[in-house]
């Protein structure tokens, strides 16, 4: 099946999985990028928030593609501004298949992944799976066996 990956990554960390997927699922990738950066407490006070912030124009129309794995850093426990955004733009999306993945620099319980499920579970989407991979792990390249099992349910 073909796959969007839709990533959102502030200081690359993400991103760096996201193409490591990319490659194991032969998938596409389009980049979600706030159009104004903004100071890290002001980031964290939106995430928090659950606010929306503009994005610059990416990939939200899924009428070609079976499949959308959408990734974000957790930020205050929470997803970015830019990915809430993103959901609301995406296009085409009812009865088709998807998975979240959140990097994050600790273990603690973290609401990111839920948000982005519940959502994409109300626009009629299909859960497939999620993981969470630590900032440390991907700076090692150690991504584990969650992301080959992960991997194995977009192909
Ligand atoms: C504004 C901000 C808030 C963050 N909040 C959390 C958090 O609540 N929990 C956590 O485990 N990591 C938190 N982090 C760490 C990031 O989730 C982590 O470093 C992530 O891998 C960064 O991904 P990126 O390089 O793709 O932006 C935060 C980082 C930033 C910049």
């Amino acid at each position: 099946m073909k796959t969007l990956i839709a990533c959102y990554s502030y200081s690359g960390h993400t991103l760096k999985v996201a193409e490591a997927l990319k490659k194991a699922i032969n998938a596409d990738i389009t980049h979600i990028e706030s159009v104004k950066d903004k100071w890290y407490l002001l980031r964290l006070l939106d995430a928090i928030r659950g606010k929306k912030v503009p994005i610059k124009p990416c990939q939200t129309d899924l009428m070609s593609y079976q499949g959308l794995v959408l990734c974000c850093p957790v930020w205050g426990s929470r997803t970015p501004a830019a990915i809430n955004q993103y959901l609301v733009e995406i296009k085409n999306v009812k009865g088709k298949q998807f998975g979240v993945f959140v990097t994050s620099g600790g273990k603690r319980p973290q609401k990111a992944t839920i948000q982005m499920r519940e959502f994409l579970d109300k626009e009629g989407m299909q859960f497939l799976g999620q993981m969470r991979i630590l900032t440390e792990d991907v700076e090692k390249e150690n991504y584990g066996e969650i992301f080959d099992f992960f991997a194995k349910k977009f192909v």
